[in-house]
């Protein structure tokens, strides 16, 4: 068989250990985790679905190794949390018995201990232990490890490497980047000590050496340590690329595998899990410059989920291996699909942080595009239904899309009726934004699952009652979608205005002097796209906050690439006529202003279409109604609704 991606299915040699591709699957946790601290079921189940997937290895997140200086709610392996020991076995066990090694990362977060906790005031009763002393930006009190500590420590990585071994893990990840502990160390900003593991750079990397050789001497040789670090802290006061690459020689031979990640958790998160805003691959370059000065293989990460461009990194030797974390979350398959030359079939990641911001608030797994995550134990295993149906779905939007796929795939007979001549519903038009351009993939990618399972797909065919009462489905699900809100605002139809939703049919109406009405996420968005098109923006909201609807993760970085790309924001502005010479608005004091522009994009909201389920809720036994026709929401809710209304068909 010839592969298409023949450098990224190309096996490699890690220490002693054939791994049997070039796609990691990287470190993603902070979830699921019992009250005792071990592996939960469900963590197991989130794990094992990874490996399933076909990726080389599956690296389960972030096993504290000294709980006595970190009591934050992270896994515990020791011999002391009972339960502890099997938890993180049978994880081992799920994920190799899919042929993926099984990797654990070994975790200290320092002075940051506790980060990551849900429940806040749980973070009173913690210490923070550091390099120095110090105060973290949220006031908390630093202390710096003494000697003895840093001794302990050093021998805790040690004792929980060869814990995780005896479960079966087969290879360890010790995490020495994103500032973390061993990345505090590192670097010159947090590290102001005078002994032996401050001031210059060979006694700054001490500590990182310690480790590793604690770590080498509990699991042996040939036993793979990979070391997570970042390339560059990337602000001002940590360590540059420069003395990157300096880490990374001296450490090289201590380990097997050199993961090069990029910046920090709290000073650069959106780099650290590039954004949409920055291009796929962002952080490829810091690999590529270590790779140069070193021996040990070098892995990259960052925002990649286009095999092509995965495999030109491996191709032209920027790197030997390359990680991918929400990648992996928004379709487990893609390394299978990858190795099988199945690639126009992955589902891709939007970088639209769901993810993150659901581990953040709730603790809790969830992606947007893959309604299976964190819930991998609720009966979510797509069997054939026992009695098959005629399914009919009425819209091709991601919901309708997705429901009809999962029915399909249980079995069903499926026919799938969109309005248009496309399938995608409202994504089509994030085709015109490139840094939404997944968006609209999506789209595409699920019309072409459906097609892979079967579904009848039927564009140009609107539903009325009488074509379902000629198709007499079982069952029907209306995922009709919704239309522009359009507020009585008068002069919304001239003809310098144009509705969002068909922005990509009429670009070359927007103007170089644009007004985006309306501040929610789809305005905001816009807006940023057409300042990086060098358009002057205007952008005008009623309320008093841009876009509240943008997840926790996605919304600072949102207003701060609306601050950067000098988009002059109107809050407050209530608009009251469009015309020619732009938009008349009422502000806060209850003044009359006009905002001059020459065109005008309106980006007031949707409405839910109801009027396609009011008249069908008659014309099948089961109907059932997702996505935006029942109440406008995201596209996770889509996707999600559609997926169970197939499950319950
Ligand atoms: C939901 C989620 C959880 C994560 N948890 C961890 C973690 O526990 N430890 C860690 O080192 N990195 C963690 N990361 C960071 C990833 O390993 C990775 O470095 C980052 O997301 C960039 O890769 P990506 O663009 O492929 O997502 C997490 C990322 C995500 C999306």
């Amino acid at each position: 068989m010839e592969r298409k991606y023949p450098n990224l299915s190309k096996p490699i040699k890690l220490g002693n250990v054939y791994f049997k591709n070039r796609m990691f699957g990287a470190p993603m946790g902070g979830t699921d985790i019992t009250a005792d601290c071990t592996v939960g079921p469900m963590s197991t189940a989130f794990y094992e679905y990874r490996a399933k997937g076909g990726a080389a290895s599956v690296t389960v997140s972030e096993l504290v190794v000294h709980p006595k200086t970190e009591g934050s709610h992270m896994y515990h392996l020791d011999l002391h949390t009972p339960g502890s020991l099997s938890s993180f076995t049978y994880t081992a066990d799920a994920i190799r018995r899919h042929g993926a090694i099984a990797s654990v990362e070994l975790s200290h977060s320092g002075q940051y201990s506790g980060t990551y906790l849900t429940d806040k005031d749980k973070k009173e009763g913690l210490a923070q232990w550091g390099p120095s002393n110090g105060t973290r930006p949220d006031g908390r009190e630093v202390k710096e490890l003494t000697q003895d500590l840093i001794d302990e420590i050093v021998e805790a990585y040690g004792e929980k490497a060869a814990l995780a071994k005896k479960a079966g893990f087969e290879m360890v990840m010790v995490h020495g980047g994103h500032g973390w502990l061993i990345n505090q160390f590192l670097s010159p900003y947090f590290n102001k000590r005078t002994d032996k593991y401050g001031g210059s750079l060979e006694n700054r990397v001490r500590f990182a050496q310690e480790v590793l050789d604690s770590v080498r001497k509990a699991v042996g040789e040939g036993f793979p340590i990979e070391f997570r670090m970042s390339g560059s802290e990337l602000f001002d006061g940590g360590y540059d690329l420069n003395e990157g690459i300096k880490i990374a020689k001296l450490i090289e031979d201590k380990i097997d595998l050199l993961h090069v990640s990029a910046g920090t958790y709290q000073r650069g998160f959106g780099v650290t899990h590039p954004s949409m805003f920055l291009p796929h691959g962002s952080n490829v370059y810091l690999a590529e410059a270590i790779k140069k000065h070193v021996k040990v293989p070098v892995a990259t990460l960052g925002g990649l989920n286009d095999p092509q461009m995965m495999e030109d990194i491996i191709a032209s030797g920027k790197a030997d291996v390359v990680e991918m974390a929400r990648a992996l979350l928004a379709d487990p398959e893609l390394p299978k699909k990858v190795v099988t030359n199945k690639d126009d079939l992955i589902v891709r990641c939007l970088r639209c942080y769901t993810c993150m911001a659901e581990r953040a608030q709730t603790a809790t797994r969830r992606c947007t595009v893959n309604p299976i995550i964190g819930r991998e134990l609720n009966n979510m295993e797509i069997l054939p239904a026992a009695v098959k149906k005629k399914v009919l779905v009425v819209g091709g939007g991601p919901g309708g899309l997705q429901a009809a796929y999962t029915a399909a795939r249980r079995g069903h007979e499926v026919i799938l009726c969109e309005k248009n001549d496309e399938v995608g519903g409202i994504l089509i038009g994030e085709q015109a934004i490139p840094f939404k351009y997944e968006m609209y993939q999506l789209g595409v990618t699920l019309g072409k699952l459906c097609e892979s399972v079967g579904v009848d797909i039927r564009l140009n065919t609107p539903v009325t009652k009488e074509l379902a009462e000629t198709i007499n489905a079982n069952a029907i699900i209306v995922a009709a979608g919704s239309e522009p809100f359009l507020p009585p605002i008068k002069g919304l139809d001239g003809e310098n205005v144009i509705l969002i939703n068909n922005y990509h049919h009429e670009k070359e109406k927007v103007t170089d002097k644009v007004i985006v009405l309306g501040g929610g996420l789809a305005g905001c968005e816009v807006a940023i796209h057409f300042a990086r098109e060098g358009k002057q923006v205007k952008l005008v909201e009623m309320n008093s906050e841009l876009s509240p609807d943008a997840n926790v993760r996605h919304r600072p970085l949102l207003l701060a690439e609306i601050e950067k790309s000098g988009i002059e924001v109107y809050k407050n502005h209530k608009a009251l006529e469009v015309n020619v010479n732009g938009v008349v608005c009422s502000n806060k004091e209850n003044e009359t202003v006009l905002i001059e522009g020459t065109s005008v994009v309106c980006a007031l909201g949707q409405r839910a279409r109801r009027d396609i389920v009011d008249e069908l809720w008659n014309s099948a036994p089961i109907v059932s109604q997702i996505g935006d026709c029942v109440k406008v929401s995201t596209i996770t809710t889509a996707v999600y609704q559609g997926h169970h209304a197939a499950m319950d068909v």
